[in-house]
């Protein structure tokens, strides 16, 4: 593609007809239909997708994902109807055929264990760390203070600034510290909050350390590298289970006995608590669940991705984020997991399907969407390794494979029907369902 000088100054129609001229140049589309393409996926109602267009920036057009919902989802003995969005298929079919399972052996029990969040202000002085630590403690009430204007409507919320600290990273290496800041962000994530309050800190900490009678010489001069909140919040944490005698684990369709299903799901988990190649899928799978909830109510689903992943490899291993136990003929499987979520600001209130879901969610505070889509995670990894280590896990896949197989090859209903039925019990691939439909359509 040619060199482009001033494109983000463009209107939409511009952007979009200079992107069509070059797929043209390159016959990569036909005349006039990357355009039409573009115009076809805007909305209707030229207000709604303005907000679309301001949330990022180059924005040409939207980007759809289904948006699906699971109903009947018991959780702290309450229903929940869980929206979430994911171009995945089976992972709402598994979630709904877990939710139903549990909801049976009485469903999934959360509680958050807490809600810290963390910031940091990374800086190098050069100077004796005793020192620094001594004048640190005379100063530590005259920042938090100094920053109060900023926390006060967060105060009057239940929240504000946990803790202050100086941690001396020297011996890792020369000159490095930081200051270390625990918060409290109520219903919101917090970020815009944390890193306003990190860079006020920084900014007075500095000024400080520069006016202090009692630094001379190079200790006036302190190097402020960052101020940044930390996606690692290993105390902003949950814990969901679910739980039943053995016996109950049976439902008619394990093909197998309870007691060999318990002990197959068992080593299951222990070879992801072993296996990093194991514990990544195993884990990609329980945030299958995790960040379609996250995405559908407007967070972070990156930061949450981070965060967990981190906590995974917390012992030095990446281990499994499941855990299971068969003791006194009960079967328990639960989850910890951090995750910072937020049901105020943000895109929480900006993006409608968001507050859709929220509303769906019937307007959950932060901690308690922590329980939701922690829950969700651990009914999905049920789902997985349910299937796993009974059928395999093609069976269930394959029969959603194959209706976007189908899509793909624009199939009509008349073909879906005799495709679902010739595949009832063979192997799907993309090249089994083109023989069958071109041996369709040379038939007629
Ligand atoms: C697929 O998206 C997720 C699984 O691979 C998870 C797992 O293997 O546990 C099915």
């Amino acid at each position: 593609m040619s060199k482009v000088e001033g494109f983000s100054k463009w209107s939409k129609l511009e952007k979009i007809e200079f992107l069509a001229r070059h797929l043209e140049q390159k016959n990569l589309q036909a005349p006039g239909k990357f355009s039409h393409l573009m115009q076809s996926f805007w909305h209707s109602n030229g207000d709604a997708q303005k907000i679309f267009d301001e949330f990022s920036e180059n924005t040409i057009t939207n980007f759809y994902f289904p948006y699906g919902v699971v109903p009947n989802f018991l959780l702290n003995g309450k229903s929940y109807c869980v929206p979430m969005v994911i171009e995945e298929s089976s992972v709402v079919a598994a979630c709904s055929k877990s939710a139903k399972y549990w909801s049976e052996r009485g469903g999934f029990h959360a509680t958050v264990v807490d809600t810290e969040k963390i910031g940091q202000v990374h800086f190098y002085w050069a100077g004796n760390p005793q020192k620094l630590e001594d004048f640190f403690k005379t100063k530590r009430e005259e920042l938090l203070q100094f920053v109060t204007p900023l926390t006060s409507n967060m105060r009057t919320r239940g929240g504000g600034i946990n803790s202050l600290s100086l941690i001396d990273k020297t011996s890792e290496e020369p000159g490095l510290y930081q200051l270390f800041v625990s918060f409290e962000t109520c219903d919101a994530m917090g970020a815009n909050f944390i890193n306003s309050i990190l860079e006020a800190l920084s900014q007075r900490w500095k000024e400080m350390v520069m006016d202090a009678p009692e630094f001379v010489g190079s200790e006036k001069e302190l190097m402020v590298i960052m101020s940044i909140l930390s996606n690692y919040t290993p105390n902003c944490r949950v814990h969901v289970q679910v739980q039943c005698p053995i016996g109950q684990l049976d439902d008619g369709h394990l093909g197998m006995a309870p007691q060999e299903f318990a002990f197959k799901f068992s080593k299951a988990i222990k070879i992801a608590e072993l296996d990093v190649y194991r514990a990544t899928t195993h884990n990609k799978g329980v945030f299958n669940g995790i960040d379609a909830v996250v995405l559908a109510t407007g967070n972070d689903f990156r930061a949450v991705e981070a965060c967990g992943h981190a906590y995974a490899a917390q012992s030095g291993r990446y281990r499994s984020l499941t855990h299971c136990s068969i003791s006194d003929d009960t079967f328990t499987f639960w989850l910890d997991i951090p995750m910072a979520l937020g049901t105020v600001g943000g895109l929480t209130g900006l993006h409608p399907l968001a507050r859709v879901s929220l509303d769906l969610l019937n307007r959950p505070s932060a901690s308690e969407l922590m329980q939701v889509a922690a829950s969700v995670g651990l009914a999905q990894n049920f789902a997985a390794l349910r299937s796993l280590t009974t059928t395999g896990i093609q069976r269930g896949h394959m029969r959603m494979h194959l209706m976007n197989i189908l899509n793909h090859l624009e199939a009509n209903d008349d073909e879906r029907h005799l495709a679902k039925e010739y595949f009832v019990d063979k192997v799907v691939s993309f090249k089994s369902v083109r023989d069958l439909l071109s041996s369709i359509r040379n038939y007629q």
